[in-house]
């Protein structure tokens, strides 16, 4: 990216750097000396996705895989299930390939719906099962996240119906990056998971550290019959575009679910998947790169002073107090891609991790076009 010098930040951005401007993003506006131009491409921080991969192992598998795409082979098909089995400690019975995650999601809704009962899910939540299960003939009853945006385990227990056949639950959350705890989760999950299947999507489990945070595939390795666990190799393994998820549960319902699904993964992303699970370094990396990239868009909330939710994921969320279509539409214009709207979150932004360089950009950005009024609406 080409930098430009304080004197030009000076000369070309006054809308934040005129006269009343607020000294303290003053300050953090001209503390780094230099400023990033716009970039040559559109910053993609709209859909949650790894801005460097897939790694390089993943890139020398696909291109050796590319020779056979003519035929129906399916490559490393066995020893990828293996090797996501072990990393999981859990028989090979107990996982199901999928074209994405999306694919268990959708079977999951799938299955709900053929058992003919109603889903509960948090509001707001990610879309897949419920859409898809709603489509085929099940009622969504959707219980909102507590004030501290939190999913309410609470309200969801209070939520269950007779006729409620499953509840999703994503942990960490989507649109929100909040998580339950291990411990407060895997009691609620047993509990539930007595009279009805619980679906628990982890498509960002491997971005969280803390210790508090856990998978409930532990669940599905003690031989619990009700529980579903995804995963994904769409996010910190950089494969979104060639589809490859996981799911995890009983060998019974690992045959229902295989029963039902439709898709079938392809060679490019089987051997991609192969490698780039092997890959902890390329995790490593990301894992950094993505901290860095959250600690500079955190530092503008602090500046700021708006409300946003502590995430360890790939993606934050804030409430910028402005219709959030209007701020899309202006950072498009400035060659970034945001996240789409996320109801009843109308003033809300969901941005994804891009590349630290490309978030400094984001972060002048946003200020440039929205600080001033954001610390006007709060003076
Ligand atoms: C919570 C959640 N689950 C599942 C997915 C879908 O992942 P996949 O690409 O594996 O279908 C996403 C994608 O953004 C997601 O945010």
């Amino acid at each position: 990216m080409r930098m430009i010098s304080r004197r030009q930040l000076l000369q070309g951005a006054g809308a934040v750097l005129g006269a009343g401007a607020c000294p303290a993003l003053l300050r953090a506006a001209v503390a780094q000396e230099l400023v990033i131009a716009r970039p040559d491409h559109v910053i993609r921080a709209g859909t949650n996705e790894n801005p460097y991969g897939p790694s390089r192992v993943a890139l020398q598998a696909i291109a050796e895989a590319m020779d056979l795409t003519n035929q129906y082979g399916r490559g490393h098909y066995d020893e990828l299930i293996q090797l996501v089995a072990d990393l999981n400690s859990v028989p090979v019975e107990n996982v199901v390939l999928g074209t994405g995650s999306g694919e268990i999601l959708k079977t999951g809704g799938l299955i709900a719906s053929w058992d003919k009962g109603s889903v509960v899910c948090a509001d707001p939540t990610y879309h897949d099962l419920v859409r898809y299960a709603g489509n085929a003939g099940s009622e969504i009853i959707r219980v909102p996240v507590n004030e501290n945006l939190e999913t309410d385990l609470d309200a969801i227990a209070s939520a269950i119906r007779d006729d409620t056949v499953m509840v999703y639950l994503v942990n960490p959350n989507n649109p929100l990056p909040n998580y339950v705890t291990k411990d407060i989760l895997k009691d609620f999950v047993r509990e539930v998971s007595k009279d009805r299947m619980v679906f628990v999507d982890e498509a960002y489990f491997e971005y969280i550290e803390d210790p508090d945070y856990g998978s409930m595939i532990e669940l599905v390795a003690e031989g619990n019959p009700n529980v579903i666990v995804a995963r994904t190799a769409s996010k910190i393994h950089g494969l979104a575009g060639l589809n490859v998820g996981f799911g995890f549960a009983h060998p019974a319902m690992i045959e229902r679910i295989q029963a039902l699904k439709t898709g079938r993964n392809n060679i490019l992303g089987i051997e991609a998947a192969y490698a780039s699970y092997q890959d902890l370094e390329f995790q490593d990396f990301t894992r950094r790169k993505n901290k860095e990239s959250m600690a500079i868009v955190e530092q503008m909330f602090e500046e700021l002073g708006v409300r946003y939710v502590k995430s360890q994921t790939n993606f934050t969320f804030f409430e910028t107090g402005i219709p959030v279509r209007e701020v899309n539409a202006a950072l498009l214009d400035e060659g970034i891609q945001v996240g789409r709207p996320f109801p009843p979150f109308e003033t809300w932004s969901r941005v994804s991790m891009a590349k630290p360089e490309e978030m400094r950009y984001y972060v002048q950005t946003f200020k440039r076009l929205f600080g001033r009024r954001i610390l006007d609406s709060a003076a």
